[in-house]
């Protein structure tokens, strides 16, 4: 019966508080605690017993346990039982964690993807979770950013590639199946645009570069069939999301027709009065339930106001019964009218986590997102190595796993030392700290040892980083070096033995001149459960590195906002080695190039790109040109690379950017092999947002080439008519 239930019918039903309840969400502990252990705003509002039984949904809990405690308590007194949405965070993994959203998609593999996020939903789903807070679209170009772990780094289209992937991972292509769960694209809209990197900063940008860049990877979501969608806390051009009548109902409702649950953010409703948008929580509710807000998290407005704003015919009840259809819509989707637990208990949630499946997983997403920053030829170390010394602060520590982490664990988290003790056997490994990661730490006291450690060892592995708290909600940073006295400690340690690899455990791109002599560079991020496994993978040859960057390195904060995708400017500073002019007048001393730019990364073995043919010379609306690459694995490893096309509007009514990524494949070839990957081209991916915000393609002339953001290894030139 409960597959057939008729929601209107049931709607018609309800009363009124009970409607509202369907569109208010609560921290999971406001379930669990009795009414005198709540504190924090739940005990401010004075929510009695009999409301919390109406509350539609739930955030923030610790188990599948808590889901059933709290599902069955709720369905006891819910006289219509309408079970409860349980939602979570799982950003990158619920219990098993992988790398980082920003290091994942340095792999470059949506495939891998979406195996990591089918291995999230599982867990998830075995643990009671049925919406993810998930996937994170933000565009973002300023390094100084905190969430910028959480984006797929500075290009629009792997932005949209990255999240819609994601969703078809989480969703499935039935929303019923029980491993599936929904996803929750956010924060709608231009959150990575924060002036300066700084978190919940205000957003100018506009209507055309937002088209362009900003909004493509939320309706990219969209057309994946993403069911819900999470405003964002920032103003945008003047007017906070949720707030922003052409955002909301504009561009989400009437352009792209969403219909969908849209949450706002946690508390987003109660900061419209702190933006002095509300003068009160009634306006506040008010705002946000007619810019189609349809559940409120943590804030009072709805819970106090929206009952006698309908009563006072200020909102229409049809209105209310239009946002509770979605919410119920949603509920029956995933199934849960006829199975409010959807088959989760404690067990299976346990014979999950970390489950040798996908502990293997987690260690290919590690090995795949790392990126080789610089090799001068130190990697991979020699397996003969007897003595091998680990030194800096992130050598035998398991705070890897990075911010939104879920359920993971820091204690789940293979270390170097771990890693590199499993895959070195037969070495002698020492152990030093040198020196802190945290900022203001700056005792040098550890050195010595350091030194003298280094000295004695055959190879050297300097594990560098930030403290996974720099990165993530709220952590912005105006100095974007390595942190404390680690660039002192890196000079000391490369000058006492320059056989010495460093490996940087962070969750945004990093200012690395300081340690930019160092033989080798390896980026891992924060890779998560396995980073100490696939560290030593990759440190031994075991594996191959394959990522490349999503966000250029700079060589100085000062140069941050960075990016590749730049647009062209009337006076751009020429040198030799900017083959694409792309910046303004230069920076005293450091020049205008990244240190590390987009699409950069290493490997151990040689690709040799060995032609690119075109089909033709011109792109018609109606005819697409084919463009085929031929790539060679010159050198002794098996190993993948990423075939990258990028694109230049030489001549068009707007400015253009001086490349754009268009599209990618990321190909394994074994020693000697050559392959050729063929891309199409064709005049939707030539179109842009003009002055008039008009989506057109303009005949001209058009530069095609692969390599990436600093290096053409082939290019071509055609027309569109
Ligand atoms: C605030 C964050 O901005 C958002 O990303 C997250 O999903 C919610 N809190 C819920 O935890």
């Amino acid at each position: 019966m409960a597959k057939n239930i008729n929601l209107k019918k049931l709607i018609s039903q309800m009363t009124l508080e009970e409607k509202v309840g369907q569109l208010i969400q609560l921290n999971g502990e406001n379930f669990t605690k009795s009414a005198s252990e709540i504190t924090g705003p739940v005990q401010s509002w004075g929510i009695s017993e009999e409301w919390l039984n109406k509350m539609g949904s739930t955030l923030n809990f610790p188990d599948a346990n808590t889901m059933v405690k709290i599902q069955k308590k709720h369905l006891e007194n819910d006289p219509h039982k309408i079970p409860m949405l349980f939602m979570m965070d799982v950003i990158h993994g619920y219990r098993t964690i992988f790398p980082i959203p920003l290091g994942l998609a340095a792999s470059f593999d949506p495939a891998l993807v979406y195996e990591c996020s089918r291995m999230a939903a599982r867990e998830a789903s075995a643990g009671g979770v049925n919406v993810t807070f998930t996937p994170m679209v933000d565009y973002a170009r300023d390094a100084r950013w905190g969430r910028v772990m959480e984006t797929a780094g500075e290009d629009p289209y792997l932005a949209c590639v990255m999240g819609a992937t994601q969703v078809r991972a989480f969703q499935g292509d039935d929303l019923s199946d029980k491993e599936h769960i929904a996803a929750c694209v956010k924060h709608y809209a231009a959150y990575g645009g924060a002036e300066a990197g700084r978190d919940y900063n205000t957003v100018e940008v506009s209507e055309r570069l937002l088209r362009e860049d900003y909004l493509p990877a939320y309706k990219a979501c969209i057309d994946a069939g993403v069911r819900m969608i999470m405003p964002s806390f920032n103003s945008l051009n003047g007017v906070p999301s949720i707030a922003n009548k052409w955002l909301m109902r504009k561009v989400l409702k009437k352009e792209w027709k969403f219909d969908g649950v849209v949450i706002s953010d946690y508390n987003a409703i109660g900061e419209l009065k702190t933006h002095g948008i509300a003068p009160n929580m009634r306006e506040a509710a008010k705002i946000a339930f007619e810019n189609g807000c349809d559940i409120e998290m943590m804030s009072n407005g709805y819970y106090e106001n929206l009952c006698s704003l309908v009563r006072e015919g200020v909102i229409d009840e049809k209105d209310v019964d239009k946002a509770v259809y979605r919410v119920l819509k949603l509920k029956k989707e995933l199934g849960l009218f006829d199975d409010p637990y959807r088959g989760a208990s404690y067990e299976k949630e346990m014979a999950l986590a970390l489950c040798p499946e996908h502990r293997a997983i987690a260690r290919r997403a590690a090995c795949e997102s790392a990126v080789l920053l610089k090799n001068d030829g130190v990697l991979p170390f020699s397996k003969d190595v007897k003595k091998i010394a680990l030194i800096g602060p992130f050598a035998d520590s398991n705070e890897i796993k990075g911010f939104w982490s879920c359920h993971g664990k820091d204690a789940d988290c293979v270390t170097v030392l771990e890693g590199v003790r499993a895959a070195m056997p037969d070495a002698e490994i020492s152990v030093a700290n040198g020196c802190s990661p945290l900022w203001n730490e700056k005792s040098t006291e550890g050195f010595a040892e350091a030194v003298s450690m280094a000295k004695e060892a055959d190879a050297v592995v300097l594990c560098l980083g930030e403290p996974q708290t720099y990165s993530g909600e709220g952590n912005s940073r105006a100095d974007i070096r390595l942190p404390g006295m680690q660039e002192e400690l890196a000079k000391a340690i490369i000058a006492a033995n320059p056989n010495c690899a460093a490996v940087l455990f962070n969750g945004r791109p990093l200012a690395l001149t300081g340690i930019n002599n160092c033989p080798a560079i390896l980026e891992m991020w924060f890779p998560g459960s396995e980073g100490g496994n696939a560290a030593a993978d990759l440190l031994f040859g075991n594996a191959v590195p394959c990522g490349k960057l999503t966000m250029s390195f700079p060589k100085e904060v000062g140069q941050c906002p960075i990016y590749y995708n730049h647009p062209s400017t009337g006076r751009p500073k020429w040198t030799a080695e900017d083959v694409h002019q792309r910046y303004a007048s230069n920076y005293i001393g450091c020049g205008n190039l990244p240190l590390y730019c987009f699409g950069h990364g290493l490997s151990y073995t040689k690709f040799e790109y060995e032609a690119m043919e075109l089909s033709g010379t011109r792109i018609s609306a109606e005819e697409s040109l084919t463009v085929s690459i031929k790539v060679k694995n010159a050198g002794k490893y098996a190993a993948k690379e990423t075939v990258q096309l990028y694109i230049r509007d030489i001549f068009a009514s707007t400015v253009r950017p001086v490349q754009q990524l268009v599209a990618f494949e990321k190909i394994f070839l074994a020693p000697g092999e050559a392959k050729t990957v063929t891309f199409t081209v064709t005049e939707e991916m030539l179109r842009f947002y003009d002055a008039d915000c008009k989506h057109v393609s303009e005949a001209g002339e058009f530069v095609i080439f692969t390599g990436y953001a600093d290096h053409r290894y082939k290019e071509a030139r055609f027309r569109l008519d």
